[in-house]
């Protein structure tokens, strides 16, 4: 007899479990004419935060690096990378033009969670005595003129508002980050003083959003690089932007005629194809209202949306069984890496997602409802991808509008990093389709869309260099 039950309910329960599937695909479904309506909100956006701080939800933050990498760079430069749940020290020889990078070395600590939500003192004492750690082990193919102080590139990956190349204030923490006292201060100061701390003799040369070092890094190899995009923990872009299209740029121009405009566009919200999911996660997380465009396309909230669809389908139709699963309850247990490690199960059976159900959110499932769960993960996956590319070709679109026509007609690298990007084909193919979707053949064969690993490091240390105090 209960042999016969349960074979009754799974098969009710994949059918029933169907309905909802299909009002999800409906609800963030990226037809192009979606995608089109998304994008121009952008470039208003766009064109908006380039008139006034605060005019918009695209903050467009000047950079104040306007003379992007030459090859010509010489000397040791250290950089710091702190944007995610790891911060990265990095150390790099430069040797010019021909020689270029001859040694780095690097070092990746994870950040405590707890220190995500402490005070400020002890996140940058935490970073500071890292980088003191690392700074001691210094030598064999690494050289520091004796007497020099050490030059640091700083890649903080959050919104800041720059007052110069070496200094900046945090607008406020995104990416899950809830660290007190930090919000409306000079990072560098807070750097700085935590070094002090250490007695770590070392200067901060350029402070960077991760999107600018990876522009820079990608830039040292290449020329044709002109955007750069982060799809990892969170989401931004970044690219070279003409003076002359920047109304609330006061002060001297800088000598090229352009600089770098970081988009911040993961507050980006106008016209997204949202669902009932995304408003109640967004509800129900530490910044309600915020970072919209992140929360639908990056990977700390991937997971998270299709954990709460299936929590749905487990109550609703009892996708797994009588009881909704208590682990599946956690929010955030089930994340981007397990929504993509499912995406990859080609198996009859689909054994991998039900070995990662069982290991993750402790769920039994049948084949039926293990396909479901693959149709849902590919149906946020795809919006995700999809709504990216939709901003890059905004982004190019609003270059090519600006410098009438010298973006379209030729090669134009838009340089990609972030765990997201690298680590989802589905995603990554998502984005490319919208992109030559958009774009059309023609054009979108001029535009290269390149994964740039970690070149926000050696991005940072080499700004850091531009930017020596020693000259360079
Ligand atoms: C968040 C930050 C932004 C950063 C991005 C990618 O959106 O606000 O500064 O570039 O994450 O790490």
């Amino acid at each position: 007899r209960p042999r016969v039950v349960m074979t009754v309910r799974s098969s009710s329960t994949t059918l029933s479990a169907v309905p909802i599937l299909t009002k999800l695909q409906r609800d963030c479904a990226t037809p192009l004419p979606v995608l089109r309506h998304v994008a121009d909100a952008m470039a208003a956006d766009m064109r908006a935060g380039l008139e006034a701080d605060g005019g918009s939800d695209l903050k467009m933050i000047l950079s104040y690096v306007d003379a992007l990498p030459t090859g010509n760079e010489k000397g040791l430069f250290y950089a710091l990378d702190l944007g995610g749940t790891n911060f990265r020290v990095l150390r790099v020889q430069l040797g010019g033009k021909d020689e270029r990078v001859v040694a780095t070395e690097f070092e990746q600590v994870s950040i405590p969670h707890e220190l995500m939500f402490g005070t400020s003192e002890e996140l940058f004492d935490f970073i500071a005595s890292g980088l003191a750690n690392f700074a001691q082990k210094e030598g064999g193919k690494f050289n520091l003129p004796q007497g020099r102080t050490r030059e640091l590139g700083f890649t903080f990956s959050f919104p800041v508002k720059q007052t110069s190349i070496d200094s900046g204030i945090l607008i406020k923490w995104t990416k899950g980050f809830a660290v007190s006292g930090t919000a409306g201060k000079d990072v560098v100061v807070c750097l700085n003083e935590a070094m002090k701390r250490q007695e770590l003799n070392m200067r901060v040369s350029a402070l960077v959003n991760d999107t600018v070092g990876t522009l820079a890094g990608a830039r040292y190899w290449d020329d044709d690089v002109m955007v750069a995009v982060i799809l990892g923990t969170g989401t931004n872009a970044c690219y070279v932007e003409r003076v002359d299209a920047i109304p609330k740029l006061h002060g001297p121009n800088s000598t090229s005629g352009r600089t770098i405009v970081n988009t911040e566009w993961g507050a980006f919200s106008s016209g997204l194809p949202l669902t009932e999911f995304d408003r109640e996660m967004d509800a129900e997380s530490i910044n309600p209202g915020e970072q919209i465009f992140e929360k639908t396309i990056s990977g700390m909230y991937l997971g998270e949306i299709v954990r709460r669809v299936l929590i749905r389908m487990a109550e609703d139709t009892r996708l797994f069984g009588d009881s909704v699963p208590e682990k599946l309850q956690m929010p955030f247990s089930l994340r981007t890496p397990d929504i993509c490690a499912m995406q990859q199960d080609c198996s009859r059976d689909f054994e991998i997602v039900g070995s990662i159900l069982y290991n993750v959110a402790g769920v039994n499932s049948n084949s039926s409802a293990r396909k479901i769960v693959i149709d849902v993960c590919d149906a946020i996956a795809k919006r995700g991808g999809r709504l990216a590319g939709a901003g890059i070709v905004r982004i190019l679109q609003k270059m090519e509008e600006d410098s009438k026509g010298t973006v379209f007609g030729k090669r134009t690298v838009v340089a990609m990093d972030g765990g997201l990007y690298e680590h989802y084909p589905q995603y990554r193919r998502y984005l490319q389709d919208a992109v030559t979707e958009l774009l059309g053949p023609e054009i979108s064969k001029n535009i290269v869309i390149e994964h740039s690993k970690d070149g926000s490091g050696i991005g940072a240390a080499l700004l850091a260099a531009t930017n020596s105090m020693y000259g360079h």
